[in-house]
């Protein structure tokens, strides 16, 4: 139910600290607008105190961040995975498996049921490595990835949003132009230089399946892998302007580009710092700030760079559009064909969904990822 309130991060977190609190239900509360948009904020001074205040606890979880500890997940034959044969924290260690994810307030339910899934199945669990993107509150969400996942290996990187912040232009959905949307174009520069290969994954999915699989794709000589979906009518994704205008269309000639989601991609960051992609895709941006090329938010700059020339990658990696359309978040059925990965793309997101007791009937595939812990489920 709280998680219902679509604010911005803070209110979200205030939210909870709120009606989780009875006796801070005196704090004065401003409207999301304000939030967003002031750089000091006393409020945000508040949070951060009351989220590290060890006195707000509840049954042993920290209140603000209420997430249960996930179990520890054991593989089943442990001898085969590398764990203890290099130092636990040592990322550069060549057997790891590279994960990398955004954390947020907004999205941070389905972070932690993302990387409780990863867990899960994976038949090392001990030998992923996530990597966390994020751009605000650092350290507290730091404090809380490690109460949540006690051994899990992970970095956190801080993103800058003002890295972004010009080049972002409208689109039609606003939780599509937010700056951390487009942190994953810039992780070959932000991670570890001796990290050569990740799997990016939306903050909105559940693996179903051993990630190690995933990570064992051979790209050949792409520079990224994800599945493609060549029967989507591709042309929608641009503007007729976009098509008519030979400059930027001709990017398009000798390929057969496709349709493929972001939220699911294999990149081998040696190419990608190589050829200097991220410049490629900003570039992209800021022709759109200028001649508004598509509507879509951080998707689009990466087909013009990769469509028709990414690996494909079975379709069983990315179930996406579980959360429906970008307008009314519909429900929708699953692909046909085997599922290693569900994915609530799209503007319906299971937590809000279950939590409004109208939840669609794949959204119970979710649940037993989620960590949540609510004084009400309690
Ligand atoms: C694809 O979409 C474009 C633009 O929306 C439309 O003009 C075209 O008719 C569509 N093509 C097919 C085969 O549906
Ligand atoms: C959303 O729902 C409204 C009202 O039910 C309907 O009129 C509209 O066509 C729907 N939009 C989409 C994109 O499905």
């Amino acid at each position: 139910m709280l998680w219902l309130a679509r604010f911005s991060g803070f209110a979200s977190a205030a939210m909870i600290m709120v009606i989780l609190a009875p006796s801070l239900q005196s704090f004065p509360f401003p409207p999301a607008e304000a939030i967003r948009s002031s750089h000091f904020d006393p409020q945000r001074r508040f949070l951060e105190t009351a989220l590290l205040d060890s006195s707000f606890h509840l049954g042993g979880f920290p209140l603000g961040f209420t997430f249960k500890r996930a179990p520890e997940f054991k593989n089943a034959a442990p001898r085969k995975c590398s764990s203890g044969r290099f130092s636990a924290t040592l990322v550069c260690d060549p057997s790891l498996v590279h994960v990398a994810i955004t954390l947020d307030f907004e999205y941070l339910r389905g972070s932690m049921a993302a990387i409780h899934s990863v867990l899960r199945h994976a038949s090392c669990p001990e030998d992923v490595f996530f990597h966390f993107l994020v751009s605000d509150l650092a350290p507290e969400l730091e404090t809380l990835v490690r109460s949540t996942f006690p051994l899990l290996k992970f970095k956190v990187y801080f993103f800058d949003p003002n890295r972004v912040k010009k080049l972002i232009s409208s689109s039609v959905r606003s939780a599509l132009e937010q700056p951390l949307n487009y942190a994953r174009n810039y992780m070959a520069e932000m991670l570890e230089p001796c990290v050569s290969r990740v799997i990016y994954l939306d903050s909105d999915l559940v693996l179903v399946d051993d990630i190690s699989k995933l990570w064992a794709t051979d790209l050949g000589y792409s520079t990224v892998g994800a599945p493609e979906y060549c029967h989507a009518n591709f042309s929608k994704y641009f503007t007729a302007g976009f098509w008519t205008e030979k400059r930027f269309s001709r990017v398009f000639r000798g390929r057969k580009p496709c349709y493929f989601n972001t939220g699911v991609m294999v990149v081998d960051l040696q190419k990608w710092r190589r050829f200097d992609y991220t410049k490629k895709i900003e570039d992209w941006m800021e022709i759109q700030r200028r001649f508004r090329i598509y509507e879509l938010g951080s998707l689009p700059p990466f087909l013009l760079v990769f469509a028709g020339k990414v690996k494909a990658i079975e379709h069983r990696w990315n179930q996406h559009g579980l959360g429906g359309d970008n307008v009314n978040g519909s429900c929708r059925d699953l692909h046909v064909g085997p599922v290693s990965l569900l994915h609530w793309s799209g503007s319906g997101k299971p937590w809000l969904r279950l939590d409004s007791a109208q939840p669609c009937p794949l959204d119970s595939l979710w649940a037993p990822y989620d960590l949540y812990y609510s004084a009400a489920s309690a």
